[in-house]
């Protein structure tokens, strides 16, 4: 079961992530109305290419946006989360080791202690943003069961990863059921809302680009379009 999952399910996995993620940025470009959106985006580079890495760079940073700080507790719970969403995958030792030996591809690895840190912390991150589908009512109102499935998903890998971690049941079963999990998060990515880790980049340089070109952008305020 683990070579099975360590070698072609996982390659096969890593396809699916990134070509159906590339799909998606192509698609979402193509999807841009020139008439409806009016796109100005490829006649104006230089302030275009300012006004996205401008949006992309204060929506990355913690509290450094106005949408950030009106909400400090989903800001917290969005940062715990996405610090280990990001960095765990990528440069956990375990992780780097399975990459090299199923493509070659050397990433560097993170300390033990940080590793379990991240991982904790995006546990914790999951468990407030599924509080805050509960607690306020305006989200509430928004939120369909796909949303917790969404959440639960997520979960899945970290949950399943420090169990195998700590060796706190049978390590063979549950680093198996964590790759498992590890697998079904990066096959599910391109179809569901976990889309956004390519499309978040995608619609924050679309509205970047537009505050740098047009709205308040080289032409000032009071543009025809
Ligand atoms: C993409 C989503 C994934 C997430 C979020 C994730 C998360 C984790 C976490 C939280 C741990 C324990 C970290 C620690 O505190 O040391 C872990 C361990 C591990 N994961 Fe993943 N993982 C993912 C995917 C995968 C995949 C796809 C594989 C292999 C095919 C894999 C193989 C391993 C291995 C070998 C360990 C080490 C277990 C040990 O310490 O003995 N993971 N992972
Ligand atoms: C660089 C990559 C990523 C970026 C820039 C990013 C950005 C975002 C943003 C902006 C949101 C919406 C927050 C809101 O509702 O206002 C979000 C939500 C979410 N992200 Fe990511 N994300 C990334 C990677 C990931 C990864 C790898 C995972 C999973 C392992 C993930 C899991 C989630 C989940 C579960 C939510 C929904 C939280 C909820 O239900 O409220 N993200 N992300």
């Amino acid at each position: 079961m683990y070579e099975f999952l360590a070698g072609p399910m996982f390659i096969l996995s890593l396809c699916v992530f990134f070509v159906g993620l590339l799909v998606r940025a192509i698609w979402y470009v193509r999807g841009l109305h020139w008439q409806m959106d009016r796109v100005a985006y490829g006649m104006y580079p230089g302030p275009g290419i300012k006004g996205a890495a401008r949006s992309i760079g204060y929506w990355l940073l913690p509290f450094g946006t106005y949408g950030w700080r009106a909400q400090p507790f989903m800001t917290v719970a969005f940062f715990l989360l996405h610090l280990g969403a990001v960095l765990i995958p990528l440069f956990l030792l375990g992780h780097t080791l399975v990459l090299k030996a199923a493509t070659g591809i050397a990433l560097p690895a993170m300390p033990a202690r940080i590793a379990d840190f991240l991982s904790w912390a995006a546990v914790i991150g999951i468990a407030m943003l599924a509080l805050r589908r509960i607690a306020l009512p305006e989200v509430r109102i928004l939120t369909s069961a796909y949303d917790y499935f969404i959440l639960l998903v997520t979960a899945a890998p970290f949950i399943t990863g420090l169990v195998a971690r700590y060796h706190a049941g049978d390590y063979a079963f549950w680093l198996s059921l964590h790759m498992f999990f590890g697998e079904v998060l990066l096959i599910l990515a391109p179809f569901t809302k976990l889309s956004h880790i390519i499309l978040f980049f995608m619609s924050r340089a679309q509205i970047g680009m537009d505050y740098g070109i047009k709205r308040g952008g080289i032409n000032g305020k009071g543009m025809a379009w």
